[in-house]
């Protein structure tokens, strides 16, 4: 009750500041979609659009914190991996902050739009020869060696500026139907948002905000061709098992070694969720249907609504359930992705008339 303003700052009370370096971030729209929502069949979907953020995707929450620290510890230069949206918004955090940033990139595997942010708020951008685990290997070795403040993931602040989503959501939630959802749906990669989640709902419960019951079931989508969580929830977490070999067309989740999996894996498996795998032609579909409700989304975030479908198609997810579904980025994020799946333009004559023709044809 006493929070506020809007945003991720109006839950200062669960952040390490009172303000951060700010765009400003979050407040994003929790959307109805009444007609994926009867096409999936369940009671209630909401898409919490997290790609309306400053630079287009949830990263931003983190960021904001994440560079107010760095600020205060008065650390020379930033620098993350990324598979783009942490490269985006560092490098527009660290402009807003006046830092320098370093962004390391796995070669030819990371969306238009992203590395078009990056660039333009003037990061310095390395093109790393492999895939997203070897840039954090080698990031974390600069910043072990004093070349650089880590701000990936790892970094616990930015996952206390995610937990904000936690918070939008359940207060939203239940401003709207006076119950908080049974289930969130997210896409995940480095599982820093399911682990940011899970401590945020840790936090309402241990403070007595929550009861344990009403703490939604945190359930994660991931690319087949990049699912080493959905590997662990079947089959237990195994330190050494990286994927060496990822591939989807989901680049902003194509990640074999999920560093945060310790921290998710029991956010997942406490709250009675769980994890499943879709494909590339999955994900696709749901970016459509999503479209189709006027909500665009890049393909990692679509992720969510086709795993939620898929899920309740094996009916491990009950048609009277109230879930919210996740989408993490902005459809113009990855401009190409959407052309794929989208309609060619077609060429017409500079003439009324035939375009008329055209159009009856
Ligand atoms: N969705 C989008 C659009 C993302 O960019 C990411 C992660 C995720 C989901 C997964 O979130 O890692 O917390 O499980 N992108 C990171 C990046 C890896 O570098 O931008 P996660």
């Amino acid at each position: 009750d006493d929070f506020e303003g809007r945003g991720v700052w109006r839950y200062n009370a669960a952040l390490p500041f009172e303000e951060g370096v700010s765009l400003p971030e979050g407040a994003t729209p929790l959307h109805e979609v009444p007609r994926l929502e009867a096409d999936v069949g369940v009671e209630t979907l909401r898409v919490k659009h997290e790609g309306m953020n400053p630079t287009g995707s949830f990263k931003d929450r983190g960021m904001t914190v994440g560079v107010r620290v760095a600020k205060e510890l008065g650390v020379g230069r930033l620098a993350c991996a990324s598979t783009g949206n942490t490269s985006a918004a560092l490098a527009a955090y660290g402009a807003r902050g006046g830092m320098e940033t370093l962004v390391l990139l796995p070669a030819g595997k990371v969306a238009a739009g992203k590395i078009a942010q990056a660039s333009l708020h003037d990061a310095r951008i390395l093109e790393v020869d492999g895939n997203f685990d070897s840039c954090l290997d080698i990031v974390q070795d600069l910043a072990a060696r004093g070349e650089a403040y880590l701000l990936n993931s790892l970094n616990p602040f930015r996952l206390e500026g995610q937990k904000t989503i936690g918070l939008e959501i359940l207060e939203e939630f239940h401003e709207d139907y006076g119950s908080y959802p049974d289930r969130i749906v997210l896409p995940v990669g480095n599982a820093g948002n399911t682990s940011a989640l899970y401590k945020a709902f840790r936090e309402l419960v241990q403070s007595g905000a929550l009861d344990v019951d009403d703490v939604p079931k945190l359930t994660g989508v991931q690319a087949e061709g990049a699912a080493p969580m959905v590997e662990a929830i079947e089959n237990g977490w195994d330190e050494t098992r990286r994927w060496d070999e990822v591939e989807t067309r989901a680049t902003a989740i194509r990640i074999g070694n999920p560093v945060n999996a310790p921290k998710a894996l029991p956010g997942i498996r406490e709250t009675n969720g769980t994890a499943v795998a879709v494909s590339d032609e999955e994900i696709t579909e749901a970016q459509r249907d999503l479209a189709g409700e006027g909500v665009g989304v890049e393909p990692a975030s679509a992720a969510s609504v086709a795993g939620l479908r898929k899920l309740r198609a094996e009916g491990v997810v009950d048609a009277d359930e109230q879930v919210v579904c996740l989408t993490t980025g902005h459809l113009l994020k990855d401009p190409d992705a959407a052309f794929e799946a989208g309609d060619d333009p077609e060429p017409v004559p500079n003439d009324t008339e035939a375009v008329l023709e055209h159009l009856a044809e």
